[in-house]
């Protein structure tokens, strides 16, 4: 195993050369995280986007390509109180706006899975300007999932088959692939859940077939770099056959 001089947070023995090309989180546990301290739900999102943050820097600063965060599914979105998502909807323009030039600067390419032409125009406004700005960067796709659903993206996907006329005879897994919102991506190799739930709740269901999949009971503001690294070196000593 090659040393490295990546800016690594614990002494465990990362292989530098081994790192997961594509990590997805599922950011869980931030009402409680609020409830646990006194505070109010509002507050455990916050820190969760501060935490998501340092998340996302440590990824570029070691070398991870591809990192995917679910930040609002189809069903948060119609199903949560509008004062909840509202909190949401500001956290994630205060975020678009103030990182805008600093992602640009860095190399981090910001991008969307999900639909988000169905929310507010202020939203949609703000996201659409990240979205330009960071078009050409190459160091690190740094996806968010909004208004995202893991079967909904697959009928998406399907009805586009069908509009482009496509043939039947056509279709394969490479063509479905390219139809998705995480089209030229490569799938995630480890899937991470903090939060103490151990299900997927309808997130990648395409792209997760030869995942590896974390949990933790970390609740998502308390899961730092540290955790992360942690999660990293587990999937560094799995077995990954992957079918063979
Ligand atoms: C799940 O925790 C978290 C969410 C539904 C929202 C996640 C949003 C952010 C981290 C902030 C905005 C994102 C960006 C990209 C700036 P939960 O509310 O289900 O927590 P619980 O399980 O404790 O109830």
């Amino acid at each position: 195993m090659k040393k490295s001089n990546l800016p690594f947070v614990t002494n465990l023995k990362i292989d530098k050369e081994a790192l997961p090309k594509h990590i997805a989180i599922i950011m869980d546990g931030n009402r409680r995280w609020a409830v646990k301290k006194g505070l109010k739900p509002g507050e455990g999102h916050k820190a969760g986007a501060q935490n998501l943050e340092n998340i996302v820097n440590y990824c570029r600063d070691i070398g991870i390509k591809n990192i995917t965060v679910y930040a609002l599914s189809t069903e948060n979105w119609r199903k949560r109180s509008a004062e909840e998502v509202k909190g949401i909807f500001n956290l994630l323009i205060q975020v678009v706006k103030t990182k805008r030039l600093e992602y640009k600067k860095s190399g981090i390419k910001f991008f969307v899975l999900g639909n988000f032409q169905a929310f507010p125009f202020k939203v949609k406004n703000a996201i659409k300007k990240i979205l330009d700005t960071v078009l050409d960067n190459e160091r690190i796709k740094f996806n968010v999932a909004l208004n995202y659903g893991g079967r909904d993206e697959i009928v998406n996907a399907i009805q586009n088959i069908i509009k482009d006329g496509v043939k039947a005879s056509q279709v394969n897994e490479e063509l479905v692939s390219k139809y998705l919102y995480t089209t030229g991506q490569p799938d995630p190799d480890l899937i991470i859940r903090p939060g103490g739930e151990f299900r997927l709740s309808n997130f990648l269901l395409w792209q997760m077939s030869y995942a590896e999949l974390y949990f933790t009971n970390i609740l998502w503001p308390d899961f730092t770099p540290k955790e992360l690294e942690k999660a990293i070196y587990w999937y560094q000593q799995r077995d990954r056959r992957l079918g063979k």
